[in-house]
């Protein structure tokens, strides 16, 4: 097998938000009781919160976390969640089909966003709460007048307003499972409403919108609607997606290449956005851009509510993992945020126990890639070996991207090797300067596709690093079978 990746430093797609690494916590089965928060647990601080968690997501470098759902949110009363704890209510919950005892609400979240370093990103029900509710919310958190919003917040121990940046207006409106589904004219509606009071109550606070998440053949004319009805008040187009190898999530039961060619999939969700986004603003002469938000991704498929979703994750997840940053790092044009869903327990790359936790398989790829981005997104060309699918022929074995740092001097290139059995020769060329020393490689593999990290063999899925000088234009390495490779380079 041989390969050639091709990179001219200078052809550069976009800068790359790091917003692309954010999470998502959603009152969900163990995500957020017995996952972040979990009071009274040996691993947790004088707030309740894990610290062993804390410090495996701090490794994830996760600038912005969404909360607090997720379908939850339709369902949602913030007000349930803050003050004394213990006048809050416990509520039945409709989206999960649990007790909500309300102990975590926006306070708890704030805190915990600030010690992990992330900025929050609230979304508001738009399913069975109001315009109202919302901007009480926004005002709670982000107030600075002399109102009894304001003041309760203070009342509750939070003199500073959040400044809460990031505010989406309801979750999956497009699937018949929300609480509160709405079509397409309905939603731009109640976004157009929602939108005006909040900007009126904080003008600084970015919207995001939410627009597909049921990739039906209606998704194309959903987002042609929102734009048409709602553009003005639009900062981020928002759209959600999960994949996984079978039939419902991908495009065949249990099948490897097939597995790994969802990256055209993804492709295609992302071209496709972009370019109604692009018609409509172009049509409207909208003045401003509107990015698109993936504010939910991940592989999920094996396990559902009575699993509390808490999917088991193995080698091949990760390298599609991988593959989803590539695809945001080639989409950096347009991809300004993207949040993996969800960060503990469910569908998550931690897994707890009350005593311990496992840094699943895809929390490896993650680490990599938050850990080496280069700011500067890379318009690379590369061709090799190709495989093929009952859907597709000549797909590259080979998934790529590439990002620059700032002053020029690091090229970061991310190779993800599709091949099941097979190692490939890769030669890295550039076309313009030269590699300057030292190169390290960073691999994320393990025994088989099939491998799964667990509390035994916390390790069957790992990193390894090794270093190696390069000089002039080119270097060739071999790539592992189903490997993810991360080459940080020295370059001028
Ligand atoms: O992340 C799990 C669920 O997936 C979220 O609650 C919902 O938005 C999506 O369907």
């Amino acid at each position: 097998m041989s390969n050639r990746v091709v990179i001219d430093p200078q052809r550069v797609i976009a800068p790359i938000d790091p917003n692309v690494f954010g999470g998502f916590a959603e009152h969900l089965g163990r995500c957020i009781y017995g996952g972040i928060y979990e009071p009274g647990s040996p691993h947790a601080d004088d707030d309740g919160i894990r610290t062993d968690v804390l410090a495996a997501l701090k490794r994830l470098r996760m600038p912005v976390m969404r909360y607090p759902g997720g379908n939850y949110v339709s369902g949602y009363r913030w007000r349930d969640g803050v003050g004394p704890k213990e006048e809050r209510p416990t509520r039945m919950e409709l989206a999960w089909h649990d007790l909500e005892p309300n102990t975590f609400g926006t306070n708890e979240f704030v805190d915990f966003c600030r010690k992990l370093g992330s900025e929050p990103y609230l979304a508001v029900n738009a399913g069975d709460g109001d315009m109202r509710e919302a901007r009480d919310w926004l005002e709670y958190c982000n107030g600075t007048k002399d109102t009894t919003l304001v003041k309760l917040r203070k009342q509750h121990g939070y003199e500073a307003p959040h400044d809460v940046k990031y505010w989406g207006i309801g979750n999956e409106v497009d699937g018949p499972w929300q609480i509160g589904f709405k079509t397409p004219e309905e939603y731009a509606r109640v976004y157009t409403e929602y939108a005006k009071v909040m900007r009126w109550t904080d003008p600084s606070i970015k919207l995001l919108a939410s627009a597909v998440s049921l990739w039906s053949p209606s998704w194309v004319e959903r987002v042609q609607l929102l734009m048409e009805h709602a553009a003005k008040q639009i900062d981020y187009m928002a759209i959600h997606w999960y994949v996984g190898n079978n039939r419902e999530r991908g495009y065949r039961d249990d099948d490897f290449a097939s597995y790994m060619a969802i990256s055209e999939r993804m492709e295609d969700m992302l071209s496709g956005t972009e370019g109604i986004i692009r018609a409509m603003s172009s049509a409207l002469k909208l003045g401003h851009d509107i990015p698109i938000a993936v504010d939910e991704w991940n592989v999920w498929y094996r396990v559902h509510n009575e699993g509390k979703l808490e999917e088991i994750y193995n080698l091949e997840d990760a390298l599609v993992v991988a593959m989803h940053f590539n695809a945001f790092i080639r989409h950096a044009k347009s991809v300004k945020m993207a949040n993996i869903a969800q960060i503990v327990n469910v569908i998550a790359p931690i897994l707890t126990t009350p005593e311990g936790m496992v840094l699943q398989t895809i929390f490896h790829p993650f680490e990599l890639y938050s850990r080496t981005c280069g700011d500067s997104a890379l318009d690379v060309h590369w061709s090799g070996d190709t495989f093929s699918t009952p859907e597709f022929t000549g797909l590259r074995v080979l998934d790529v991207s590439a990002t620059l740092d700032t002053p020029g001097k690091r090229l970061t290139v991310y190779l993800v090797n599709r091949s099941r059995d097979e190692a490939g020769e890769t030669t890295i060329e550039l076309t313009q300067g030269r590699f300057t020393g030292s190169v390290k490689a960073s691999v994320v593999n393990g025994p088989d596709i099939k491998s799964v990290n667990t509390f035994e063999t916390p390790d069957a899925v790992g990193v390894r690093e090794q270093t190696f000088d390069a000089d002039g234009t080119s270097f060739t390495i071999t790539l592992e079978p189903h490997s993810v490779t991360v080459l940080d380079c020295d370059v001028a």
